[in-house]
């Protein structure tokens, strides 16, 4: 089956190494794949990839073309990769992509118009680079009902987090990411928690069977942080993890991304560097632990050459799906073809609970005058909003502001913001220096 690909960087350029490197053994099992064509914006550009590939700016030369059956969109963004992975579906081609944006924000379109045409769209790549996510909640866990999942799904703020728990302030922390290729040039995405939200839009949509969209999920990012936080809360037994977290409710599917203390015997509080890793709790599974490199050319290009592999076994499989228009004629002499039934499992109409009734636990860092009666300033305000205090803790004392930390209750999001927001505004605060979420109480 001869591939045609959308982009060629990172992972466009692993994927192409790799069918390269295993063409003999994979054309052993029937499964030869042939990159032939990609595009890209500069085709001067030199790439790590065999000479035989042709390079175009043209997307038509691999969306209309006849010689491409399968195309691979490793090229990033909402638009125009969209446009493209529609396009090619409507030509009958079968997409893998690991664009989690595209997947996030219009994969309902995508799915609707790959049902139509009866060819498959698969996206294993778009979530935690290896880990092979998609297929275990669509598929291996489909039989059980998931109740939650938690994740450490963004690697470059996970190893901000790690290099502030060793002391590098926020600023310092985010230069040696990059420095060390760990973070992108501009790694706001990354920050700021908006990857992460995409992410768990992605997975809340299948475990929970119900669509959610990345501006359903309260998404707030590490910005805040500082190297005391993480201080404090693990001399307090907890570690800092920036944690999207999903969960079915009885008032419908909570899904927030957030600086999340865990307790160090959460699963997921030990997991450092770039690491990924989630957490499934399925009412009869368990819980289950998945964890791997979440990104990385190579880690990433195993997960779309799965996928790729999944759908070039239907070839060997007489009327086992849709090939594409240009492997028509192949599947033809094998046996009937039988369409690609609808990949998407969105069925059920479930709530999203917004953002600010989300229940949880929180860990409030202030900087306050150090005089009698604050405390109570502060506790009046939090109770106001019935946010109630599990345990409160001065850190120093002093002529200028000192800070101080509390550790409420479950409350909803909306209560604690509203509350700190009153607090910010009491003439003892100096500054509101954090607000994160607490896991485990
Ligand atoms: N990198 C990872 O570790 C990783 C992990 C998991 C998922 N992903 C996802 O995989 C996708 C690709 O990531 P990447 O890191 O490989 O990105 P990348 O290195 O920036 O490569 C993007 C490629 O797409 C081409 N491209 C972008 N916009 C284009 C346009 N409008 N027209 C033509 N070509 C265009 C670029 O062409 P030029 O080369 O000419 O600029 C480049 O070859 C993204 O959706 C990303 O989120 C990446």
């Amino acid at each position: 089956m001869r591939v045609g690909f959308l982009g060629l960087g990172t992972v466009g350029q692993a994927v192409v190494r790799l069918l390269h490197e295993e063409r003999e053994r994979l054309a052993a099992n029937g499964l030869a794949l042939e990159p032939v064509r990609a595009l890209v914006r500069d085709t001067a550009r030199p790439r790590a990839v065999p000479a035989a590939l042709e390079l175009t700016a043209d997307p038509a030369r691999v969306l209309d073309a006849p010689d491409i059956d399968l195309v691979v969109e490793v090229m990033g963004g909402v638009e125009p990769a969209t446009s493209y992975m529609l396009r090619a579906l409507r030509a009958g081609r079968p997409v893998v992509t690991a664009n989690k944006e595209a997947v996030a924000h219009r994969g309902k379109d995508l799915l609707e118009v790959a049902a139509e045409a009866g060819v498959p769209l698969r996206f294993e790549a778009s979530v935690a680079g290896a880990i092979p996510i998609v297929r275990a909640l669509k598929e291996s866990l489909a039989g059980d009902r998931v109740t939650e999942i938690a994740g450490i799904v963004n690697g470059t703020s996970n190893y901000v987090l790690g290099l502030m728990e060793e002391g590098q302030d926020l600023e310092a922390a985010v230069r040696m990411a990059r420095e060390r290729g760990y973070a992108e040039p501009d790694p706001t995405r990354d920050l700021d928690g908006s990857d992460a939200a995409c992410k768990l839009a992605i997975l809340a949509s299948i475990a929970f069977s119900a669509r959610v969209r990345p501006e359903q999920v309260g998404t707030c990012g590490i910005q805040m942080v500082s190297r005391e936080d993480l201080r404090w809360g693990r001399e307090m037994g907890y570690r800092l993890k920036l944690l999207a977290l999903a969960r079915r409710t009885e008032a419908g599917i909570e899904a927030h991304v957030r600086p999340t203390f865990l307790p160090v015997s959460h699963p997921l509080a030990g997991v450092g560097g770039v690491t990924n890793a989630l957490l499934v709790r399925g009412e009869r599974c368990g819980d289950l632990v998945f964890q791997g490199p979440g990104a990385g050319g190579d880690a990433t290009a195993t997960a779309v050459v799965g996928d790729l592999l999944e759908i070039a076994r239907r070839r060997l499989v007489p009327g086992a799906g849709a090939l594409g228009a240009g492997a028509a004629e192949a599947s033809a002499t094998l046996g009937a073809r039988v369409r690609e039934g609808p990949y998407c499992t969105c069925r059920d109409q479930v709530e999203v609970v917004p953002p600010h009734r989300c229940v949880t636990a929180a860990y409030l860092h202030l900087e306050v005058a150090d005089r009698p009666g604050v405390l109570a300033q502060v506790a009046g305000c939090l109770a106001a909003h019935q946010v109630s205090i599990a345990e409160a803790l001065q850190k120093a004392r002093g002529e200028g502001p000192v800070p101080v930390l509390f550790i409420t209750h479950p409350s909803p999001w909306g209560a604690l913001e509203a509350a700190v927001k009153e607090i910010a505004g009491l003439p003892v605060v100096a500054r509101v220096a954090g607000l994160m979420a607490v896991l485990g109480r």
